[in-house]
């Protein structure tokens, strides 16, 4: 069942930068964007096409979209919650957009501001314009394992946003543990709901690593065939909406953990720690990424021992 090629979504410029304090200036998220593509990130996800006044740090998203080097093989997408977020995002060609809805109410009321079924009647226009303009639509199923404001969440729950979101034609779904309190076999029960009603290859996971749990996640998905993840460099992230949450699973540590397995990812772990080390300085705070910091301080070791 294990699969043996992993794709990675990187999502280091939208999830990880979104919730930054000091600002992030365009010129160095395109900056990240070209060094994870010299790393050979083939899915990126850029930046968010959402409000300013709600998410100040993505308020740049068609500046970022215009300046980035767009390289062949490589598929860029966007976040866009609404018909306006999709018209500008169309303007700057990503090759996926990804519209965010979530298995908890509360959650969906502080994120985007609607109740989940007001959201799917937003999304559904969003979906129809976006295969009309010939463009893959993913949609995030937030707060499946867990949700800041109401608790516990069931896999009752989860399934009903993912049927929904199938009948509007939602192409993929993403699983999404925005908190970070999933264990294992929660997330295979989460998980399992979707591909009730999608295939293998159109559901993944998205895994914040508040509790520390977001490694042995991926591995239960593993188990159950999956083979598609969204994961951050630098292990940076969270949401302005679920305070306390920490970082999106660092891509670097995914890394490390498929490559000891044998598993292919395409890409290269030292170019993913320069990359991730680049950004760390713009923030001015280290890796969260254990592998980083661990090939970090042998980098150093090695250069004191020349
Ligand atoms: P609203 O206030 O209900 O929207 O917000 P509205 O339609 O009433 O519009 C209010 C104002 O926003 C208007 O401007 C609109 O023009 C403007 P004004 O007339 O006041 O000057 N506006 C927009 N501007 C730019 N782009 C747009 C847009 N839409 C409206 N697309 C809305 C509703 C959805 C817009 C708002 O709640 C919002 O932007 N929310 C985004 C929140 C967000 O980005 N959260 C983080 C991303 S999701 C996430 O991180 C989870 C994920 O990683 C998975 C996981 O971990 O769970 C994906
Ligand atoms: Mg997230």
């Amino acid at each position: 069942m294990r699969p043996k090629h992993v794709t990675l979504v990187e999502v280091g410029p939208r999830d990880g930068l979104q919730n930054e304090a000091a600002p992030v200036t365009a010129a160095e998220k395109v900056e990240l964007v070209r060094r994870l593509q010299d790393a050979g990130c083939r899915e990126i996800e850029v930046t968010s096409f959402v409000s300013p006044k709600w998410v100040p740090q993505m308020a740049d998203a068609a500046q970022v979209m215009a300046a980035i080097e767009r390289r062949p093989g490589v598929r860029y997408s966007v976040l866009t919650p609404n018909l306006k977020g999709l018209e500008a995002a169309l303007a700057t060609r990503p090759d996926e957009v990804v519209v965010f809805g979530a298995a908890s109410e509360a959650f969906s009321r502080r994120n985007i501001n609607c109740s989940i079924a007001e959201s799917i009647e937003r999304f559904a226009p969003v979906v129809e314009a976006a295969h009309a303009a010939g463009v893959k639509v993913r949609g995030a199923v937030s707060c499946a394992l867990g949700c800041p404001y109401q608790g516990e969440v069931t896999p009752d729950e989860v399934e009903r946003v993912v049927v929904l979101m199938k009948a509007i034609g939602v192409d993929h779904v993403g699983i999404a543990d925005t908190i970070g309190v999933g264990t294992p076999l929660a997330v295979q029960r989460a998980v399992e709901r979707a591909l009730k009603h999608y295939p293998l290859v159109e559901v993944s996971g998205h895994f914040h690593d508040t509790y520390g749990q977001a490694l042995a996640n991926i591995l239960a998905c593993l188990e159950l065939g999956l083979h598609c993840f969204d994961t951050s460099v630098a292990g940076l992230g969270g949401c302005p909406y679920a305070k306390g949450a920490t970082g999106n699973v660092a891509t670097e540590d995914v890394v490390y953990m498929l490559h000891g397995m044998g598993i292919e990812t395409g890409l290269n772990l030292d170019a993913l720690v320069d990359a991730g080390a680049y950004i760390s300085g713009v923030i001015g705070r280290p890796p969260a990424s254990r592998a980083a910091r661990a090939l970090l301080a042998r980098r150093a070791a090695a250069a004191t021992a020349s």
